[in-house]
């Protein structure tokens, strides 16, 4: 990190969009037409990238971007929805609502381990299809099921769930205070929510130009228009009529590992004969391009090491 931070000459990283971004980069990643998607098909030699979407949570000892590390994320987000669910007033309904799906992954679990009934919405026509695919596949359809749609427009009726998430998705959104009052729009008073997302550490992404740069670089090898903070997402829910019930920084449970196999990844990179034949081997095995990856994970690591990306989770009661 260089340079001194002055709040005139950088304004609050949430505020900072990516220039760039549209819509489309998100559908590109997601349908395996942006060079970007090249990451999901790299990491699908350790994983099921066909069903799940998100970073996971790991604790020492345990394997890290596999099916269980994906599992036991979504594991701790569903245990304190439960808890809180089984405390309040609809302790009996059994539909959870999943805002941008992906794959499906994390809904199906929903209904094998816990019973629920799920609907899923995903903007991706890709993801949205496969989910579907997936919930026949696994014989949990039509109790699972999926559709088209937008997270700032859900297509849904006003107070018609009582449980509701949204997994490590809405880093993608345009606005997240409208995506939050969507949720609240679509969720009963009384109705439980938890989010998993990414956020930014704005102290240390604006602290100077050059972390700006490695910050916007971040934002664009993962198709995200802006990041939210563990601050404004408090501040968010509370404006769109949510009381906070508990939230957690995990980093070091899921980036923090990300970013040491990014560290590994880089520094065999370096070895020019070893690169080329696993570049061969990979598009071989996955279809992968090895520069595309290697573009990603090194925009990744920049940004990760400098500790200016945090994981967050928040559960929270609609008022
Ligand atoms: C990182 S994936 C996470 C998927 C899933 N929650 C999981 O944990 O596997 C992000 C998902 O958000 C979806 N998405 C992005 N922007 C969206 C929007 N505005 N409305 C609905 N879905 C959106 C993408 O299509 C993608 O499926």
């Amino acid at each position: 990190m260089t340079g001194t931070r002055s709040p005139e000459l950088y304004p609050p990283a949430r505020e900072v969009k990516n220039a760039t971004w549209t819509v489309n980069d998100v559908h590109g990643q997601y349908s395996y037409s942006n060079p970007h998607a090249d990451l999901y098909r790299y990491l699908s030699q350790w994983s099921d990238m066909e069903l799940y979407l998100n970073v996971g949570y790991s604790r020492p000892g345990q394997y890290h971007l596999h099916v269980s590390s994906h599992l036991r994320l979504i594991n701790r987000l569903a245990d304190s929805l439960l808890s809180l669910h089984a405390a309040g007033p609809y302790a009996t309904e059994r539909r959870l609502l999943d805002v941008a799906a992906g794959r499906g992954g994390a809904a199906i679990h929903a209904r094998r381990r816990y019973g629920l009934e799920v609907v899923g919405v995903d903007i991706t026509p890709y993801n949205a299809c496969r989910a579907e695919a997936n919930a026949r596949e696994k014989g949990v359809w039509p109790q699972v099921r999926f559709n088209m749609g937008n997270a700032h427009r859900l297509p849904l009726a006003d107070a018609s769930f009582a449980l509701a998430w949204s997994i490590e998705s809405p880093a993608h959104f345009a606005d997240k205070p409208i995506f939050l009052k969507e949720v609240g729009r679509v969720l009963k008073p009384g109705g439980v929510f938890t989010l998993a997302d990414l956020l930014v550490v704005e102290p240390i992404a604006t602290a100077s130009p050059e972390n700006r740069q490695i910050y916007a670089e971040f934002l664009r090898v993962w198709d995200v228009p802006y990041l939210e903070s563990f601050d404004s997402y408090q501040r968010a829910l509370a404006e769109a009529g949510f009381e906070l019930r508990r939230a957690e920084i995990v980093t070091r449970y899921n980036l923090d590992i990300l970013n040491r196999d990014c560290a590994i990844f880089l520094w065999l990179s370096q070895f020019r004969w070893l690169y080329r034949w696993y570049g061969r081997y990979l598009r071989w095995r996955t279809g992968a391009n090895l520069d595309h990856v290697y573009e990603h994970v090194l925009g990744s690591h920049r940004a990760l090491r400098l500790g200016m990306i945090d994981y967050g989770l928040f559960w929270a009661v609609r008022r």
